[in-house]
């Protein structure tokens, strides 16, 4: 079997102020060490697996003070040179929103800002024709009524449920652009049936690989880049073709967040690709 990779362009926040000095998520414990400089070079290894794949690599300054801000995906939802800024559930990352509404600005890409909380890609998914968006723990339902108005896409709720599991990212992973990847049980029932029915011939990963992050995956339709923690899932990918590559986010796990969350896609206009 043969699959194309699409060439992609990215935006990501070099990890210089990463720390974790408050908790959000289950995942962060302010009193477990971090190791900052093996976080950096950790994340110097994703970003240069990006640009072996070929893919477009964008950095945004860190800022000093906003430790989450290596999380780019939070830092907007970028379809058809639009980009719609964010607003973050909790005070200790407000600062992130306006930092990224510049980034787009100066980029050139047409803005919208956020009425409700939303945080970007961690919570909104493109897959093919529709826009997979979820609530329970961050991104409010009511936002998903506006990110199909600013996108056109047509917008389907995803119910997460597993606290763990609080942004739709680490739950679920597009695979390509028919296909995706996840964990049923960080899903309601009803979004399980959904999920069931759009995605029949989806991947279900275990709870082992969701317990490190191996959802939190970039894939390009045949290159998955995951957590390298997450044997089983790579193993399942490759079964179908695609080609996986393991990468060690071990530091930025110990904050909740993997390869998904370092990335934000940049998607120009369809026209002009
Ligand atoms: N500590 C960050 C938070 O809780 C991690 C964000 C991870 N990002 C993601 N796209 N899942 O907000």
């Amino acid at each position: 079997m043969t699959m194309d990779a699409t060439s992609q362009r990215f935006l990501m926040c070099r990890p210089t102020y990463f720390a974790v000095d408050y908790a959000i998520n289950p995942w962060m414990d302010p009193s477990a060490p971090v190791d900052a400089d093996l976080a950096i070079r950790q994340w110097e290894q994703l970003r240069q697996t990006y640009l072996d794949l070929g893919h477009t690599v964008e950095l945004i300054d860190p800022v000093a003070g906003l430790p989450d801000m290596v999380f780019a995906a939070n830092g907007g939802t970028v379809i058809d040179g639009k980009a719609m800024a964010v607003q973050f559930r909790d005070p200790q990352r407000a600062d992130e929103a306006p930092a990224y509404r510049a980034w787009f600005e100066a980029a050139g890409f047409e803005l919208y800002d956020p009425k409700h909380v939303n945080e970007g890609e961690g919570d909104v998914l493109l897959v093919g024709d529709y826009l997979l968006a979820g609530t329970g723990f961050r991104t409010a339902h009511a936002s998903h009524a506006q990110l199909q108005e600013v996108f056109g896409y047509p917008v389907i709720t995803m119910q997460l449920v597993d606290p763990r599991f609080y942004h739709l990212d680490t739950a679920l992973t597009v695979l390509d652009e028919r296909t995706v990847a996840y964990l049923p049980e960080a899903f309601s029932p009803g979004s399980q049936a959904v999920l069931r029915r759009l995605f029949p011939d989806a991947v279900h990963a275990t709870m082992a690989d969701a317990e490190v992050l191996g959802l939190n995956a970039v894939g390009d339709g045949r290159h998955v880049v995951l957590p390298a923690q997450a044997t089983d899932l790579a193993a399942k990918l490759r079964d179908r073709g695609y080609e996986t590559i393991g990468i060690d986010l071990s530091e930025l796990r110990k904050a909740g967040g993997g390869p998904k969350c370092c990335t934000l896609r940049l998607r120009q206009g369809k026209a002009s690709k």
